[in-house]
């Protein structure tokens, strides 16, 4: 083993997160979006952004696209690995947090452990659980990327909601159904949740 001992720390002499939030006149805050493949997560994630953007709020999306071909590009689906994925996902969100950016993240993270690990990374009181409850019968004829039929076919190991578990949120802050809400009332709802946390 290594030893850390050398490591200097240097957060002492940083500006902290209260600095930056008042440079940005906005609150650091965590959205966690959670839910199966198709369910409307990063739709959602997109439009959020773009509306907060708009009040001039400055926010950072994370999901599979710029973290899982970046970052966790070593990563695949087992559970240990979707366990490193949401990890790196949340020590990363919680820069952001701590920069004063509205940290906006679309992953499955499939059970309650690997949100708590999460929630408990990023830190509870700055963490918003949104539960993206669009059914599995939705998902799966929208099956945009054609996933779901190719782990029908036994094609894709591991799949969440075929061949892999998917647990629902037990006390999700919000749940939004995109099978029967538009996107313009699912991102309503968010800004309702949401904007009173953020504005300074
Ligand atoms: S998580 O379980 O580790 O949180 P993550 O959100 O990063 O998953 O990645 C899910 C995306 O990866 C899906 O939307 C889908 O496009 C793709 N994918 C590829 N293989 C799988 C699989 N076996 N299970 C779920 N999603 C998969």
């Amino acid at each position: 083993m290594e030893n850390n001992n050398h490591i200097y720390p240097i957060f002492d002499r940083m500006l902290g997160r209260e600095e930056k939030e008042e440079l940005l006149k906005q609150r650091g805050l965590m959205i966690w979006f959670t839910g199966l493949s198709g369910s409307g997560k990063s739709t959602i994630a997109i439009a959020l952004e773009r509306e907060l953007h708009k009040r001039g709020l400055l926010c950072r999306i994370l999901d599979g696209d710029n973290i899982r071909s970046g970052i966790n590009n070593n990563l695949g689906f087992s559970e240990a690995d979707r366990v490193e994925n949401i990890r790196r996902i949340s020590e990363v969100s919680k820069l952001f947090v701590d920069t004063g950016i509205i940290t906006i993240a679309a992953f499955i993270s499939p059970n309650n452990d690997i949100r708590k690990m999460a929630a408990d990374i990023i830190g509870v009181d700055d963490f918003i659980e949104v539960y993206i409850s669009t059914p599995l019968e939705e998902c799966e004829r929208r099956d945009v990327k054609g996933l779901y039929a190719k782990a029908r076919k036994g094609e894709i190991a591991n799949f969440t909601g075929i061949t892999s578990p998917f647990e629902a949120p037990e006390n999700p802050a919000l749940s939004l159904d995109t099978s029967v809400l538009s996107l313009e009332d699912a991102v309503n709802i968010l800004l309702d949740t949401v904007l009173g946390r953020i504005k300074k």
